[in-house]
């Protein structure tokens, strides 16, 4: 059942190009109206919208942040992100006027639901993003969408995770559409880089995997690994960190790359490495480097994630994990794989079982 790999976890971190092909499918390809959710989401509730507030949890709301930032760039909508567990004792300001999303592979997180519910008895509409049918997420919520991973049986989301990613990248380009606040050109721009991605990422395995497994074999002697991103990939960063501690069970955290100077810095030494996304399109990529410069200046060791084809960042760093050189837009789905894949090697390499990580649960079905 494992299709000839150890781990449901690499079986599924592979299945990932097909994934998002199947969630991308047939529904945005489009001749006049880019409407490919005007089934689950109709386009009257979106365009009387003026706020999005997710709610989420663990992975979900790492997918959430990434979220916030395609809703504002493609939909131009304002956009608060909360943990679940946090939503639902504070007095959240949603009304009618709020479209508050919850994503939940599972659609059965106690606490995710819980916000759903204070949600809607705050008069909110609720749209909830699952990966299950029949959910009670899927059930409760006025409109739903289902992502189209599969099966998830790793206790590490990750197929589930591109494929919510990919669903928001199609929900904020039809948000935009809904409220006439997307151009056509990057629109269009926009759906040929997800077009591209299920192709990419099948080339993408077999040309990186071993080096993916050697850098992890480095970096599992380490007990403390920080990891950082900036922007778009800022998120990446807190999800790599947390498939690495969940996994590995090394001490890892994920940092906004300019704050570390706000403190983490404090922690850096020659014990403590650092993994920093600094792919290159992004706008701060130099400011990538120069976060790089200043662990290198505290003797971390420094793993990046690099564009294929860079010049610069290659030569600062000590162990480099190739992406493909793509637009920062889309970066997030592309970044992660190998941050999925250094979790899941470092774990082998200290020989635990990433399938079934201590003290965790697939479904967190307790508050
Ligand atoms: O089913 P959900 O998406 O609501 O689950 C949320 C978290 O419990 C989940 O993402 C958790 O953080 C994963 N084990 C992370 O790999």
């Amino acid at each position: 059942e494992k299709g000839g790999f150890d781990h449901f976890m690499l079986k599924e971190i592979s299945e990932q190009p097909l994934v998002v092909q199947e969630t991308i499918g047939q529904r945005v390809f489009f001749e006049n109206e880019f409407e490919p959710y005007k089934e689950e989401l109709p386009k009257d509730i979106v365009r009387g919208i003026s706020r999005i507030c997710f709610v989420a949890c663990g992975t979900s709301y790492h997918a959430a942040l990434i979220g916030k930032f395609l809703m504002e760039y493609l939909a131009d909508m304002p956009c608060e992100v909360d943990y679940s567990s946090e939503f639902r004792y504070r007095n959240a300001a949603v009304n009618n006027s709020v479209l508050t999303i919850a994503i939940s592979q599972s659609g059965e997180t106690a606490d995710t639901l819980a916000a759903m519910r204070e949600a809607k008895k705050r008069g909110s509409y609720v749209l909830a993003i699952t990966n299950r049918l029949g959910s009670t997420a899927n059930r409760e919520a006025d409109f739903s969408i289902l992502t189209r991973a599969g099966l998830e049986i790793g206790v590490a989301a990750t197929k589930t995770f591109t494929s919510q990613l990919v669903t928001l990248y199609i929900l904020a380009l039809y948000m935009g559409s809904c409220k006439r606040s997307i151009s056509k050109k990057i629109l269009d721009e926009t759906l040929s880089y997800l077009l591209e991605v299920p192709k990419r990422l099948e080339e993408y395995f077999p040309k990186f995997l071993n080096d993916i497994e050697k850098s992890a074999k480095i970096y599992s002697g380490y007990k403390n690994m920080i990891f950082m991103g900036r922007g778009i990939n800022y998120p990446v960063a807190l999800e790599g960190a947390l498939k690495l501690k969940e996994i590995s069970y090394i001490h890892a955290e994920g940092y906004p790359a300019g704050e570390m100077k706000h403190g983490p810095i404090a922690l850096l030494d020659p014990t403590t490495p650092v993994l920093a996304i600094a792919t290159r399109s992004a706008v701060t990529y130099e400011k990538v480097l120069s976060n790089i410069e200043e662990a290198k200046s505290r003797r971390s060791r420094v793993v990046a994630l690099i564009s294929e084809g860079d010049k610069d960042a290659v030569n600062l760093v000590n162990d480099i994990l190739y992406v493909p050189d793509v637009p920062e837009i889309v970066s997030p789905i592309y970044n992660v794989v190998p941050l999925q894949l250094f979790a899941y090697y470092a774990a082998v390499w200290l020989s635990r079982d990433p399938d079934k990580p201590r003290n965790l649960a697939k479904s967190v079905t307790v508050e």
